[in-house]
């Protein structure tokens, strides 16, 4: 391991120029200007991965953006780990608030920045360089490894589950490895065995056909504003739960290991408030911010227009306004009874003076692997090693949709090994990586390639 770990630190920066290229490809899966660029990071990744030695890899279409698939064969018995990844990035606006451009990746402060640093190209890339560390110097990887990158993680996944499923066979494995999530802190290692579901709507509210002087109609018919914030105001109680009927029924309580788990955290509420700047925290009663963020279903307003925003007064009764709610969901709620729940509590707190229309965008059901998984345990020591301390278990706050139907479709075991930082801003300007998880990354990998192999 000693002669793996001296080559990766001996060839860091010829990786860091290697992910810079990757990381130059503007590949948006939301842009639709972007569909080339697309196709191109995918072939970038099978060309890189031939170059490191890949047996096989290949860009597969889909009625989306495209999907890498490639493998390595093992030794014969040895299990097989498929490493799944997405190497689409979310949009970048508000450009102006970037210190260097987003697509001209820049090394300072012992960070990569760019977008897609940290989601996810940086992250899939340690799993490319362990590869090809460990196949320069032995020639061979001690399981079979199989890898799936898709292109379209931030627009929801949606042509991966028909991928999956006609692909069954060729993606059959033992274990699945994801790295998309945070770790708790940086020089704390942990191992996420959750993530959150969601569901995402938008509701538009409508009254008069038109703009209307609020002097000569405000008392006559009902503000939409008004009544958008009245829907939103009624999605929570005094205890700041989630006040729609039947949210909490199907929500799994912490078992005793989960609140074991929780309160080995070296949380820190001061931190918490300088890191996100709020004045105090604010969540459901009865739970603490970690378990509210990652356990606890949650519902946000995401955005909210109408009316007049513009500078000075201007009296107006406007026809419309609307907002953008999301939910995070925990096990075991289920995304199309939540949806049908929020309809249900919109369509009856909304008053007849408007009318309603509801959308719902991306969904996905929550995710949790058991703690005694063998191979969450593998993962934990795997971590432990590379980073000298003993590893925490996590739940993420974040969603991957298509984590929990990976794991239903292969019938396999799916790892969370994630190598960023909340702190590193992703989806939003200035998104950076730190080098050394980078570099614990790659060493992680390698360690855990080989705790795998070894059956005992
Ligand atoms: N890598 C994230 C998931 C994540 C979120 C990990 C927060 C760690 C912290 C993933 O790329 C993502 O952004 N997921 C979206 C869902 C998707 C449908 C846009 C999310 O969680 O909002
Ligand atoms: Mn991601
Ligand atoms: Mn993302």
């Amino acid at each position: 391991m000693d002669q793996l770990f001296a080559a990766i630190d001996n060839n860091t920066d010829r990786f860091l120029d290697e992910l810079k290229q990757l990381l130059r490809l503007s590949s948006i899966s939301a842009a639709s200007e972007e569909k080339q660029t697309m196709v191109d990071t995918a072939q970038w990744l099978v060309d890189h991965l031939k170059a490191i030695g890949v047996a096989e890899a290949e860009v597969c279409p889909t009625a989306g953006h495209p999907v890498v698939f490639a493998q390595h064969p093992g030794p014969a018995g040895a299990p097989t780990v498929l490493i799944y990844g997405h190497y689409d990035v979310q949009p970048v606006d508000p450009l102006d608030l970037w210190t260097t451009p987003p697509f001209e990746p820049e090394i300072r402060d012992g960070k990569i920045w760019g977008r897609g640093t940290t989601d996810d190209k940086g992250q899939l890339f340690c799993h490319l360089k362990a590869l090809e560390t460990i196949l320069r110097d032995k020639g061979e990887l001690p399981v079979t490894v199989k890898m799936i990158f898709e292109g379209e993680e931030e627009i929801g996944s949606p042509s991966l589950a028909e991928f999956i499923a006609a692909n069954r066979e060729r993606l059959a494995c033992d274990v699945v490895l994801v790295s998309d999530t945070s770790m708790y802190a940086k020089g704390t290692p942990s191992i996420q065995y959750g993530l959150r579901g969601l569901v995402y709507f938008q509701v538009d509210v409508e009254a008069a056909k038109g703009d209307l002087h609020s002097g000569s109609y405000g008392g006559g018919v009902a503000d939409p504003i008004n009544v958008a914030a009245q829907i939103l105001a009624s999605m929570h109680d005094e205890n700041h739960r989630i006040a729609i009927d039947g949210v909490y029924d199907d929500v799994l309580e912490l078992t005793p290991e989960d609140q074991k788990a929780y309160d080995a955290l070296p949380y820190s509420e001061d931190d918490f408030l300088d890191e996100t700047g709020a004045p105090t925290t604010y969540g459901e009663k009865g739970f603490s911010p970690p378990v509210r963020m990652s356990a606890r279903p949650s519902l946000d307003a995401n955005g909210i227009w109408g009316g007049f925003a513009g500078e000075g007064a201007k009296t107006v009764l406007p026809a419309k306004a609307g907002f953008k709610v999301s939910m995070r969901l925990v096990p075991n709620q289920d995304p199309q009874k939540i949806a049908a729940a929020f309809r249900k509590h919109v369509e009856k707190v909304a008053p007849d003076a408007v009318r309603v229309k509801i959308t719902e965008f991306t969904s996905g059901p929550p995710f949790i692997c058991p703690l005694d998984e063998p191979a969450l345990q593998k993962a934990a020591q795997a971590l432990a090693r590379v980073f000298g301390k003993d590893c925490l278990y996590t739940r993420e706050g974040g969603s991957i949709p298509i984590v929990s139907e990976i794991a239903a479709a292969l019938s396999s075991p799916v790892i969370l090994m994630g190598f960023g930082l909340n702190s590193e801003n992703a989806h939003a300007p200035d998104e950076h990586f730190d080098l050394d998880n980078f570099v614990a990354g790659i060493k992680t990998s390698i360690v855990y390639l080989h705790l795998l192999a070894d059956q005992g």
